[in-house]
């Protein structure tokens, strides 16, 4: 499965959800999860993010973020159509620490 990490919280651009052919994202307040049983693992969503945060969970130390793309998206509403990202997108791409500070 491939699922949602880090650097979307804040960012949440949204490209991704368009391009999924099962619509396995789902929304939370500062960023998207990826359902890791619904995802067919077809990889065309990787390389639509700006802020490459969708990645395999077969790379390392994903498990923390696999539990919460699982976790998240039994809790949080399917999202399947793009809108406007935040306006301070840009400001909080790449930023540290995330998790820690803003994850909702
Ligand atoms: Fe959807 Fe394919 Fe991305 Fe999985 S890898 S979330 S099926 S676009
Ligand atoms: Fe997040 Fe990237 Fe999608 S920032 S909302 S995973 S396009």
């Amino acid at each position: 499965t491939y699922i949602v990490t880090d650097n979307c919280i804040k960012c949440k651009y949204m490209d991704c959800v368009e391009v999924c052919p099962v619509d396995c994202f789902y929304e939370g307040e500062n960023m998207l999860v990826i359902h890791p049983d619904e995802c067919i693992d077809c990889g065309v969503c990787e390389p639509e993010c700006p802020a490459e945060a969708i990645v395999p969970d077969t790379e390392p130390g994903l498990e923390s973020w696999l539990e919460i793309n699982t976790k998240f998206a039994e809790v949080w509403p399917n999202i399947t159509e793009k809108r406007d990202p935040p306006a301070d997108a840009e400001k909080h791409d790449g930023e540290k620490g995330k998790f820690e500070k803003y994850f909702s």
